[in-house]
Order: structure tokens, then C-alpha cells, then sequence
């Protein structure tokens, strides 16, 4: 965010009607908005914030087909030949930025490197063996290996090369200069809150605005209208990252991912005068489950033990949505779906999946459909019918939130025991309210019912933003919306002033 230029597209001011409105402007959305837009038709993107802002202005940018242990995970459940379909489909991804950076002469700091999953516990040798031999019988240049590049010994890695990374604003702003340049509109500050499906589609901003389309692309990371219940399959995930400088000499040349130590991931990034930037990434935890600050604490003492890095330069989270059966769900919207796709669920892979998504909607928007649509395909049955034991402990879990959080009705008693800095639910005049106090010493209130589907948010204090167990709304101290699937903001309460502690606001 800080080494590429804002963006200030304008908000939807007036009704308008194109061929393809695409709902989110991250990776998926952009990517799809591009494709379609070669193909002659008019799109236009609406982003309720600015564009590549959000997940995938955070991201670590690795453009991988090797997603830690999938394939062996994959041939087992699913067999070979989805195994080789998803391998195929990944690695034309990775190619297919390369192609863009190439055809549009994108400068986003593309290099092509090796990724690595590895260990340095003997124990897991067979199962990272098996895992090479699995991704290289679908289809990958993957090889069990010993040398890593990694300053640690490890015991071994799965390495599979030819895959890269990249800077990914640099690269999303200028797909979304070429789209204009093609004719394409983007808007900004517009948050689309309706979507009524027909021939043709018609979706309304908050403003009342509205866009009629033939087709519609929802790509907001967390779909932020559901027709196919697809939050019963989503799981979110809050993951930190820190990120330092360290002498370009003595930065590893590939990047990295382990599942051991809960996970962590590691890649570097050019900067000027001869350093890179490491990129460490690895800490998690539910929205409204946890806390930012210890994470960020763990990781840093876990870089640095590690790598000869200078001071922690950032420190920054962003959001992933886990499916069930550990693939994304990309297509149509659901089974009565003509002219609504989705995109979601992309796990910690959203760069080569927002691009995967891109040509796989625009290939079925134009009544094709490539190898590999039913992998992806929200619809498929098969593969989550095997993902039930799963799918009923998120669910439990949701419930556990939606009932358990209810009936622990205050988490404390007065506003006045809000320190300053913190925040916390509190029972107000009967209502249950989110609570936080400034460092000045100010109070302010916002309901603390999610306005997804009502489960009660938890404050995270290293992030200072309220968050929603359930399926990872989350929103500011003054309840503006900053990550869905919520559309509307939480209610602002007034605090009676003999309840404020101090100043009310
Ligand atoms: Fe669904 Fe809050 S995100 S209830």
C-alpha cells in the first residue's frame, strides 16, 4: 500500500447498464473485469471501498501452484484426476500473470522463484516425499528436495519451480487502467447492498444507484449476497503478517511455507539500496476469537530467530476464507444461477485463484467451460458431502457463537470499565453494545449485533476493529463496515451520560 499510487475513482452517480458488472474490485474481481473486457463486452467493476485495498492489497503475493500439502490431499479424496486438473489450472494461473506483466508491460516487481513446502522434523520426510510425488504426477515440476536456501537446517521440501511473485497493487492498478482504457468503468465508495437476479440482472448500491447487467460477478472475498448458502462452507481466517528489511545477499531466493509451528510462510520482496523486504506470515486465528498483538509478537521473535533482519518495518493482517473441501468455489451462483457467478474461498491462494477465477467466469460467461469448471464449480456435491465432519464442527462452531455469545450477555459490567484503548460489549439501557474508549478517554457505542445474520462481535484489541465470530464481518470503532459478508454498518447507540465514565459521544 505504501509503495504503489491511491486510487480515486469516482462513485456511481448515475443509473447505468453494461454487459458484465463485476462486485469487488480485489484480485478475482479485476482479473474477471480484464478478461471480459478483451472479449468486446462492457464491464463495469463497483468496489465499496477502493480497489485492490483490501485482501489483496495485504497479501504476501506469491503466485503459486504449490499450496502446502493439496495434491496428495486432493488424489486421495478426489482422485488423480482432480489432482491433475487443479495442478493444470493453478500453473496456467501463475502463466497467465506472467503473460499479462508481459503483454501489458506491467512494472509490479514479477520474478519468477521456486516454492517450497518444508519441515525440519524428521517425521514428516515420507509425508513431503509423497506430497512431491503426488504434485509431480499431476502434472508439476516437483521434486523432493534437501537443499532449500532457507539460513535453518530443514529436514526436507517439496520444491516445485517456474512459479513467481509479484507486487500486487502495481499489478492490479494498471489491469484496472487497461480496463478503462478498453472502454471498462470502475467505480469506487460504492458498496452494492441488493442484487435481483433476471434477464437481465439488476444490482443496487447503497446510494440507490443501480447497474443493470446481463451478467453479474460477485467477487468480494466473502460473498456478500449468498443464494447458495455458501457461509455454511466458508470458514474465515485472520492472518498476521510482519515484514522487515535484510541485506539482498542474505535473502532466500524462493518462498516458503510450513505447516509446522501452527504455519509459516516466507518470501522476499525487492526494496532499493541492495535490500530486500522478508515477508513473514503464519499467525491465525478466527475473527473475534483472538487477538492481533500476541500473534504479532510470536512472529516477530520467530523472524528474527531466524533471519539477520533489521527492524520490523510492517505489521499487517488480512482475511482468508477456508471451503470446506479446500478448493475454491468458482462459477455460478447456484443451481438456478443463469447469469450470476461467484468467486470465493481461495484459502491463503488468492493470487493465483483471483486470477484462476478471472478466466474461468469470462470462459463461462461466453458458454465455455474448460477442463476443469466442476473442480471449482460452488455447485459440486461430491467433494463436500466427503468435507461433512468438517462442515458440521464450523457449523457447531458458528452456533456455538450465534446462541453461546447471546447468553454471555455482557463481557463487562459498565462503560465505565472500558479502559482507554480497549473495548468491550456492555448492556445499555436493555441492548447489548459494543464499547470503546479512546485514548483521550472518549466512549462511543454501536450495536454489537452483527448486521450479517446477528451474532454478537468481539473487539480485537491489536487491530482496534470489532469483529464477528460467525462468518468474519468486521467493522471500525464507529461501526463503518471494513470486511463482509456484512453490507450495513453496526448502529450507533448514545450512551447515557451517567454511564460514560467519562466524556460520551
Ligand atoms: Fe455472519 Fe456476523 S458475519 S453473523
Amino acid at each position: 500500500m505504501e509503495t504503489s499510487r491511491t486510487t480515486s475513482y469516482p462513485p456511481l452517480a448515475e443509473d447505468l447498464s453494461v454487459d458484465v458488472a463485476v462486485v469487488g474490485g480485489g484480485i478475482a474481481g479485476l482479473s474477471t473485469a480484464w478478461e471480459l473486457g478483451r472479449t468486446g463486452r462492457t464491464v463495469a467493476v463497483l468496489e465499496a471501498d477502493r480497489i485492490a485495498a483490501g485482501v489483496s492489497g495485504y497479501t504476501t503475493a506469491k503466485v503459486t501452484a504449490l499450496h502446502t500439502l493439496v495434491y496428495g490431499r486432493l488424489r486421495r479424496r478426489q482422485g488423480a484426476e482432480a489432482a491433475g486438473l487443479y495442478a493444470r489450472s493453478q500453473q496456467a494461473a501463475v502463466e497467465r500473470v506472467a503473460e499479462i506483466v508481459d503483454t501489458l508491460g506491467i512494472d509490479c516487481d514479477f520474478e519468477r522463484a521456486s516454492a517450497y513446502t518444508y519441515a525440519t522434523d524428521p517425521a514428516a520426510g515420507p509425508v513431503l516425499a509423497a506430497e512431491a510425488e503426488a504434485a509431480s504426477a499431476a502434472g508439476l515440476p516437483a521434486a523432493y528436495v534437501k537443499h532449500t536456501g532457507l539460513p535453518f537446517p530443514v529436514h526436507g521440501a517439496v520444491r516445485v519451480d517456474h512459479q513467481a511473485q509479484f507486487h500486487p497493487r502495481k499489478y492490479l492498478l494498471a489491469l484496472a487502467e487497461d480496463i478503462r482504457a478498453n472502454g471498462g468503468s470502475i467505480f469506487e465508495r460504492t458498496r452494492i447492498t441488493g442484487l435481483s437476479e433476471g434477464t437481465p440482472c439488476r444490482i443496487t448500491a447503497e446510494s440507490g444507484r443501480t447497474v443493470t447487467a446481463r451478467d453479474v460477478v460477485v467477487a468480494t472475498h466473502y460473498p456478500v449476497f449468498d443464494r447458495a448458502l455458501l457461509f455454511t462452507r466458508l470458514a474465515p481466517r485472520r492472518e498476521l503478517v510482519v515484514a522487515a528489511p535484510l541485506s539482498a545477499d542474505q535473502a532466500p531466493d524462493g518462498m516458503y511455507i510450513t505447516e509446522e509451528e501452527g504455519k509459516r510462510s516466507v518470501r522476499s520482496a525487492p526494496l532499493a539500496d541492495g535490500q530486500r523486504l522478508l515477508i513473514v506470515t503464519g499467525e491465525s486465528f478466527t475473527p473475534g476469537t483472538g487477538d492481533a498483538g500476541a500473534g504479532f509478537q510470536r512472529l516477530d521473535a520467530w523472524m528474527r530467530e531466524r533471519f539477520p533482519v533489521g527492524n520490523t518495518a510492517y505489521r499487517w493482517a488480512a482475511q482468508d476464507n477456508d471451503s470446506t473441501d479446500h478448493i475454491p468455489f468458482v462459477g455460478p451462483f447456484h443451481a438456478a444461477a443463469r447469469h450470476t457467478y461467484v468467486a470465493t474461498g481461495f484459502g491463503g491462494w488468492g493470487m493465483s485463484g483471483g486470477v484462476l477465477a478471472g478466466q474461468l467466469i469470462a470462459d463461462l460467461v461466453q458458454g465455455r467451460a474448460p477442463a476443469w469448471a466442476a473442480l471449482y464449480d460452488p455447485r459440486r456435491l461430491k467433494s463436500i458431502l466427503k468435507e461433512v465432519p468438517t462442515l458440521i464442527t464450523q457449523q457447531a462452531e458458528v452456533a456455538k457463537h450465534f446462541v453461546g455469545d447471546r447468553l454471555r450477555t455482557t463481557h463487562v459490567d459498565s462503560v465505565a470499565e472500558v479502559a482507554p484503548g480497549e473495548g468491550a460489549v456492555v448492556r445499555l439501557n436493555g441492548r447489548t453494545c459494543a464499547v470503546y474508549r479512546d485514548e483521550e478517554g472518549s466512549a462511543r457505542a454501536v450495536s454489537a449485533r452483527c448486521t450479517h445474520l446477528g451474532c454478537l462481535v468481539s473487539f480485537n484489541r491489536g487491530e482496534k476493529a470489532w469483529e464477528c465470530p460467525c462468518h468474519g464481518s468486521r467493522f471500525g470503532v464507529d461501526g463503518s463496515v471494513l470486511q463482509g459478508p456484512a453490507v450495513r454498518p453496526l448502529e450507533k447507540i448514545d450512551i447515557p451520560a451517567s454511564d460514560s465514565g467519562r466524556t460520551a459521544r
